[in-house]
C-alpha cells in the first residue's frame, strides 16, 4: 500500500463516519458509531495499525493525513450529540407545555342547606335584641323535655308530642318509671330548663337543633324537624315585649308589610300561651287553600313563662318574668321559600339543595 492508497482509504473512512453519524437518532446510537470508528478497536486505530505496510519514509506523514480527519468525526460527533440534545429537550418540553390561555376549570362552591341559612337568619335577627345561641342536647330525659315543663306524665298534653323513647317506659333497669328515662327532645323547650340553671337573669337565649317526634311522615311531618327556641328572663317582661319581638321578627323575616295577630293559644308551660299568625304568604290575606281560606298562616307558639317552669329553673317567680317562643325552622323557611313539601330538606337531592 502506498500514501496515496492510504490516504484514499482514510478519506472513504471519513464519509462514511460522518455519514453514520448523520443518520442517528438518539445518544446511544452515536455512541455505538463513535465506538466503531473512533474506539480503541474502532476503524480509524485498525487502518492505522496498518502503517507497517507503507514505505518508511512515507511513516511520518500519515499522523498529518490522520488527524484532521480523526478530528473531523469527533466535531461532527459533538454537534450531533448536541443536536440529539435539544431534540430530545424539545421533545420533552411539548410534553410538558401547558396552555395557560385556556379557561380555567370552575370550582364547585357548595352553599349553606336552606334549613342553616334560615336558622342563622333567625339567629341574627334575635341577636339584634341581645339573645344568645345556647345549644342544647337532642338526647333528653323525661323530667326535662316533660316534668319541668309542667307536662307530667298522665296530662293529656303529652299526646301533642309523640315522643321516641331510648328506653322503653317502666322497663326494670330504670327503676320508677319516670326517673331517669331518656327520649329523642320532642321539642327545644327543654333547653329553657338548662338555660336557667346555667345563667342568671337577665337572660336571652335561642336554642336551635334537631327534634323527634313519632310521626309518620307527610309532606307536613317529620319525625326529625328543626325548632329555634327563644327565651328571655328578668325583672319587669311582659306580654308586649313578646308582642313587640315577634312583629319585628315576622316583618324582617316576611316583609314590612305583614300583618300579624296574636290568638289565644294552649301549652303547659306558658301562662297564657298564643299562637303566632302572619297573613298568608300565598294570598296576602284574602283566603286560599294554603291557609285554609283563613287568610292567616300559624309561624311559632308562643308565651308568658309559666310559673312552675321558672320555679323549676330555680328562679323565684315573684321577681321573674319570661316570654318564650318556639318554632319551626322547617315551616319557616317552606314559607319564605314557598316549598311545600318538607320531605326535600333531608332528602339530599342536590339538585334541590343546589338552587340555594
Ligand atoms: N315547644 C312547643 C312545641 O314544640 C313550641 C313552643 C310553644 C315553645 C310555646 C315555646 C312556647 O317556648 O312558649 O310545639
Amino acid at each position: 500500500m502506498d500514501l496515496e492508497a492510504f490516504a484514499a482509504r482514510l478519506s472513504a473512512l471519513r464519509e462514511r463516519a460522518l455519514q453514520a453519524v448523520r443518520e442517528t437518532a438518539d445518544p446511544s446510537s452515536l455512541e455505538q458509531v463513535e465506538a466503531a470508528y473512533l474506539g480503541r478497536k474502532g476503524e480509524l486505530r485498525t487502518l492505522l495499525g496498518g502503517i507497517g505496510g507503507l514505505p518508511a519514509e512515507d511513516r511520518p506523514r500519515v499522523g498529518a493525513l490522520a488527524n484532521p480527519i480523526r478530528e473531523d468525526v469527533e466535531r461532527a460527533i459533538a454537534q450531533r450529540r448536541e443536536r440529539l440534545e435539544s431534540i430530545a429537550l424539545e421533545v420533552r418540553l411539548a410534553g410538558e407545555r401547558l396552555d395557560v390561555t385556556l379557561p380555567g376549570r370552575p370550582l364547585r362552591r357548595g352553599s349553606l342547606h336552606p334549613l342553616v341559612e334560615t336558622e342563622r337568619e333567625i339567629a341574627r335577627f334575635f341577636g339584634r335584641y341581645g339573645f344568645v345561641v345556647y345549644e342544647s342536647p337532642e338526647v333528653e330525659t323525661d323530667e326535662r323535655n316533660f316534668e319541668a315543663l309542667n307536662i307530667p306524665a298522665d296530662h293529656p298534653a303529652r299526646d301533642l308530642w309523640d315522643t321516641i323513647y331510648l328506653q322503653p317506659p317502666d322497663s326494670e333497669a330504670t327503676g320508677t318509671p319516670d326517673d331517669g328515662r331518656l327520649l329523642l327532645r320532642t321539642h327545644t323547650s327543654p333547653g329553657q330548663i338548662r338555660a336557667m340553671h346555667e345563667m342568671s337573669p337577665p337572660l336571652r337565649v335561642l336554642t336551635p337543633g334537631r327534634c323527634y317526634r313519632y310521626e309518620a311522615v307527610d309532606a307536613s311531618h317529620g319525625f326529625e324537624f328543626f325548632q329555634v327556641e327563644g327565651l328571655m328572663v328578668d325583672e319587669g317582661t311582659s306580654l308586649a315585649h313578646l308582642r313587640g319581638l315577634l312583629d319585628e321578627f315576622a316583618h324582617a323575616m316576611f316583609g314590612a308589610a305583614r300583618a300579624t295577630r296574636f290568638r289565644p293559644g294552649y301549652y303547659p308551660f306558658t301562662e297564657p300561651s298564643v299562637a303566632f299568625d302572619i297573613g298568608c304568604v300565598s294570598c296576602e290575606g284574602s283566603g286560599c287553600p294554603a291557609c285554609g281560606r283563613s287568610g292567616w298562616m300559624t309561624i311559632l307558639g308562643a308565651g308568658m313563662v309559666h310559673p312552675v317552669v321558672l320555679r323549676n329553673g330555680g328562679l323565684d317567680p315573684e321577681r321573674f318574668q319570661g316570654l318564650a317562643f318556639g318554632m319551626g325552622v322547617d315551616r319557616i323557611a317552606m314559607l319564605r321559600y314557598a316549598i311545600n313539601d318538607l320531605r326535600v330538606f333531608l332528602a339530599n337531592d342536590l339538585r334541590f339543595l343546589e338552587r340555594f
